[in-house]
């Protein structure tokens, strides 16, 4: 795939959907992101940025709305290896979005916007993006 690779939500996700995105990070990657967002616009409001950072190693999450984003959420450690592939679950509840990492929980973003709001997935940055899948 190459990216930023677009999978519109005409209908939006449901409480309880899984998105699985599987793919490798580059043996040069600096960021890449997934972001669930509102519309398709240039600056639509993102219910979700989900941003492994391997130049800075953290792995950020946030919102955006109307250009500005929110408070800054981070997981604990990195999951996320140069040269290494790596699977992703976002997988969707009343809560928030949980984050499963591989075979572990790795972090539960809160909603901060509803769900219903949500038209856009988005990969994008510094990944060979092998598939994503919605369940
Ligand atoms: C910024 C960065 C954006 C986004 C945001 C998330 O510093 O430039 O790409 O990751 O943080 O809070």
């Amino acid at each position: 795939f190459t990216v930023p690779y677009k999978i519109s939500l005409p209908e939006g996700i449901r409480a309880s959907a899984v998105l699985r995105i599987r793919g490798l990070v580059p043996h040069n990657a600096s960021r890449f992101y997934v972001n669930l967002l509102c519309s398709e616009a240039q600056d639509a409001n993102a219910a979700l940025h989900f941003n492994p950072r391997m130049d800075t190693s953290e792995v950020v999450f946030n919102s955006k709305k109307q250009g500005a984003w929110g408070i800054e959420e981070r997981g604990h450690g990195v999951p996320f290896y140069r040269g290494q592939p790596f699977e992703v679950l976002l997988i969707t509840s009343e809560d928030g979005f949980k984050v499963v990492v591989g075979d572990s929980e790795y972090h539960l973003f809160r909603h901060r916007m509803p769900l219903a709001s949500v038209r856009l997935l988005e990969v994008g940055g510094d990944v060979q993006l092998e598939s994503v899948r919605i369940f």
